[in-house]
């Protein structure tokens, strides 16, 4: 039996996460803002479910509840950090505290909860630490960018994480998903363009949901089955719009790098006057 601990168990991955679990006859450890949203799933599984409150920018309180669920649980095999939300909007057009929301809740929560979760999983002797990234992560839209922000900055910290925390037995699985049919996009709050912006390319309409390919079942499962196989991988990509963006954004990114390998060896060199 795996003991789990999830972030914004309420809906859209959270919640598939915390059914599919329960039904594999595992114990779960759900947070999420308004606990009555599993009620449901407490009634049916009894004691395998906790709950616990939590806004995940709250880091006091993180440090709280991760402090009883160790204790009460006694042992968390996989730790899963998957509250996040999207502003649409030119990055120019955005408010000073939906900037800061936006960063706070995706990316510094996010890091806030690794550093408080990693002494408790060396204390257990290991565990899997899983992070939501996105394939927005590894490529950026107009009209999207302060989300591509932190999902680049979560990329980034848990690339490094995965290698520090590795010698005390914690494996870390970035989970990058294309377009999935949660509630994700209708509570996704939506800037209107500014007069520059107007008819360009960050004043786009979003997909329509109907039009995604990914279905939340399927990521819940593939996260579950990754986080408990023997070596879980370090970066999960899910769907098929992902794999192909993700890896031609790549590989156009590779083919820049690389014809640059003159100009960046001459950058090594003093600059002693003008070359021109
Ligand atoms: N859907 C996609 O296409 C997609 C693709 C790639 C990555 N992702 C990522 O996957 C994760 C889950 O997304 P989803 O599609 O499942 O979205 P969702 O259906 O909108 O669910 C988001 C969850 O995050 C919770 N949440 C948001 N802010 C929170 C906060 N401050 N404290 C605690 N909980 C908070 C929500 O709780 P409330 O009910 O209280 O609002 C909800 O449980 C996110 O990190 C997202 O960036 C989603």
């Amino acid at each position: 039996m795996t003991t789990w601990f999830i972030t914004g168990g309420s809906r859209g991955f959270g919640r598939e996460l915390v059914e599919q679990a329960l039904r594999r006859g595992d114990r779960v450890a759900a947070t999420l803002r308004r606990p009555e949203r599993l009620d449901d799933l407490a009634r049916e599984h009894g004691d395998r479910l906790r709950r616990w409150s939590l806004d995940v920018t709250d880091t006091a309180r993180v440090e709280q509840v991760l402090a009883e669920a160790f204790a009460e649980l006694g042992r968390i095999d996989v730790l899963v950090s998957n509250a996040g939300y999207g502003v649409f909007g030119a990055g120019e057009d955005l408010a000073d505290e939906q900037v800061e929301q936006m960063i706070g809740t995706n990316l510094t929560a996010s890091i806030q909860l690794a550093r408080r979760a990693v002494p408790h999983l060396r204390a257990q002797g290991g565990g899997v630490f899983v992070q939501l990234s996105s394939m927005g992560g590894h490529l950026a839209f107009p009209g999207f960018a302060i989300y591509h922000a932190t999902k680049w900055g979560v990329e980034g910290y848990f690339e490094a994480l995965a290698k520090e925390v590795e010698p005390f037995g914690i494996r870390t699985v970035l989970v990058e998903p294309g377009q999935v049919r949660t509630g994700f996009f209708d509570v996704a709050e939506r800037v209107p363009a500014g007069e520059p912006y107007r008819g360009g390319p960050a004043d786009r309409a979003p997909t329509p949901v109907e039009e995604m390919v990914g279905s939340p079942s399927g990521i819940a499962h593939a996260i579950i089955e990754a986080a408990v196989s023997p070596a879980p991988p370090l970066r999960l990509l899910l769907n098929s719009d992902a794999y192909e963006l993700v890896t031609t954004a790549v590989r156009e990114r590779l083919a820049g790098w690389e014809a640059q390998r003159e100009s960046a060896g001459a950058a090594d060199a003093e600059f002693t006057g003008a070359r021109h």
